[in-house]
């Protein structure tokens, strides 16, 4: 495929369910910080890991429309759950290259491993979609995955519980079944897990991985723009643009923590 006409100035675009990818973004700003970033997150609609496959796809197939309209160089498909079960819809739409946040932390997790067992917690539409388990099979075929649901994460995270004692029993019980597996390598398979990534090493130990799917979406995009030459080469403040599809109570505190700065312009998008 040739990418010819795109410009190494445009935007990147990354969209999620919610307010959940900004621990993407947080990780794109650290990782390329002269790559100009254009973020949609579905929040009149979250959360997604709840909902069925084919509404999923179809709020995915109108975000990624959106997305293309702002003309942007990439498409970064930092919803955990999007990219489980809407990755071929995104795809088949975009004439830019497209980059999911599961084949990424799939990679982190075969590469950390020495034990080959890995845990995945998602929501349930990820964990159920099995897509984890099958990227991880396709870099190692002899590696053992075991999955676990975590429904509750996400409104937690939301709530700001990020060491509360409820959130700490909440996962205890989640990881129960899973670190009975002697697993090394837990992913974190959800946008919002990466702020309970203290809470989850303390009860899952020192020793075991924990693979931050945020982290690597930046590793995975900072690569494919290298490989593709579509890096910014401009040393200008980049440009960061944040559309949402509400404007719920408390959006800035929430999307601040997220992203560990000010949100400065926020727009908002009637799809
Ligand atoms: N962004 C979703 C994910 O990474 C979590 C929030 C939701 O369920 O929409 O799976």
């Amino acid at each position: 495929m040739s990418f010819v006409d795109i410009k190494n100035n445009q935007a990147i675009g990354v969209f999620d369910s919610g307010i959940g990818g900004l621990t993407v973004v947080r990780a794109l700003m650290e990782r390329l910080p002269f790559e100009n970033i254009i973020y949609f997150g579905d929040t009149a609609r979250v959360p997604y890991g709840i909902k069925s496959v084919e509404t999923i796809n179809r709020y995915a197939a109108q975000i990624t429309d959106f997305l293309l309209k702002k003309e942007v160089k990439l498409l970064v498909v930092a919803c955990n759950t999007m990219a489980a079960v809407a990755y071929q819809t995104i795809k088949d739409l975009s004439p830019v290259p497209v980059l999911e946040v599961i084949e990424a932390s799939a990679r982190n997790a075969a590469a950390a491993t020495a034990t080959k067992s890995i845990g995945v917690i998602g929501t349930p539409a990820t964990i159920n979609s099995n897509a984890y388990a099958r990227a991880i099979h396709l870099l190692d075929k002899e590696a053992k995955i075991y999955s676990q649901a975590c429904p509750l994460f996400v409104p937690v995270v939301e709530e700001g519980w990020l060491d509360h004692p409820a959130t700490r029993l909440i996962a205890q019980e989640y990881l129960k079944p899973v670190l009975a597996e002697q697993i090394d390598t837990l992913v974190l398979g959800c946008t919002h897990y990466p702020l309970l990534k203290p809470l989850l090493q303390e009860i899952a130990g020192p020793e075991i991985n924990l693979i931050d799917s945020a982290e690597a979406m930046a590793d995975a995009t900072g690569n494919l723009l290298k490989e593709l030459k579509l890096g910014n080469a401009s040393r200008q403040p980049p440009q960061y643009l944040f559309c949402v599809s509400d404007v719920p109570y408390r959006f800035q505190t929430i999307g601040e923590r997220f992203l560990g700065r000010s949100l400065g312009q926020v727009e908002l998008v009637r799809l």
